[in-house]
């Protein structure tokens, strides 16, 4: 049975009996509305940790729009009851006020690879995302850490954080997963209508799509523009960007060095985001 934790001292009570025995601990870190996606992330961290914690906390910090941060999930018992057959060691879910208590003073910023595609276009996201693990990593003291590469950029930010911080973290990336018609699983899919649902099938298509053609040595800019045109026909759109970058700066493609393509686009009022390795 998953235990379910709500206070910083309870789970530090928790994580002292699981060192006495020298358990590695992984964590995964979430903000609920869990679906397989997540749900990967934990076997994942089962596969390879003796106790893995799962933490929900809908971060207020990460959200660039306070609309954004009202209307997104919260669904804990539902997240319980989908965790349940997994037997994760720990649900953490703690309170907003241990997370940031009034006097909390300290932001954690990421520069260069946190600053193009959704930092361009979410100003304050990754400084809310980077806080927020740092606080995370910290209150679970956790050895491993797993993070989907669905939110490749987020993955990269975390990445650097741990590096220049020199977290006693090992970060696990883990793939996206998909739907049958290759949509990445997202919280935010819930709220689609099935019309625009169905329309959302087209973003990994294109996607896959450019990375053959760039693969077959194709045009680069060619493909991208075909690729926009392509969703924006489908009725999709606004794009935000449909951008090829270095897979790990997410500066420009750099020639012998992997590459990744991202979007970010708008479909009937929900942002999604999606990638794929080039
Ligand atoms: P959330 O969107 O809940 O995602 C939690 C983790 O699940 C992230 O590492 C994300 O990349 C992964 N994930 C989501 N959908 C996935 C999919 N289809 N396939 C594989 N992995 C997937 O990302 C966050 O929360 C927050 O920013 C967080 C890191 C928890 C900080 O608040």
């Amino acid at each position: 049975m998953t235990e379910i934790i709500r206070s910083l001292t309870a789970l530090r009570a928790r994580i002292r009996d699981w060192r006495r025995t020298g358990a590695v601990i992984g964590v995964v870190p979430t903000m609920g509305a869990l679906h397989e996606g997540h749900l990967s992330l934990v076997r994942a961290a089962q596969a390879e940790c003796d106790r893995v914690i799962v933490t929900l906390f809908v971060n207020p910090r990460q959200f660039n729009s306070p609309e954004d941060f009202a209307k997104y999930p919260r669904t804990e018992e539902a997240d319980a009851a989908i965790l349940a057959p997994l037997a994760a060691d720990v649900l953490f879910v703690p309170d907003a006020t241990e997370v940031y208590p009034p006097d909390h003073a300290t932001v954690i910023s990421v520069s260069g690879v946190s600053e193009p595609l959704e930092g361009a276009h979410r100003p304050g996201h990754f400084d809310g995302v980077a806080t927020v693990v740092t606080l995370l990593f910290n209150m679970t003291q956790a050895d491993r850490a797993y993070f989907g590469e669905k939110d490749w950029q987020q993955l990269q930010v975390v990445r650097r954080l741990v590096a220049d911080l020199k977290l006693p973290i090992q970060i696990v990336p883990c793939p996206v997963m998909r739907a049958p018609d290759g949509l990445a699983l997202s919280s935010r899919n819930q709220r689609l209508s099935d019309a625009a649902r169905a329309q959302a099938a087209v973003i990994p298509k294109v996607l896959f799509d450019a990375v053959e053609q760039i693969g077959g040595g194709a045009d680069r800019a060619l493909v991208l523009d075909a690729a926009r045109r392509r969703l924006t026909d489908a009725g999709l759109g606004p794009v935000e960007y449909l951008a090829l970058c270095d897979a790990q700066t997410l500066g420009n493609a750099q020639p012998g060095r992997p590459a990744r393509l991202l979007v970010a686009v708008w479909l009937d009022g929900v942002r999604l985001i999606d990638n794929v390795a080039v």
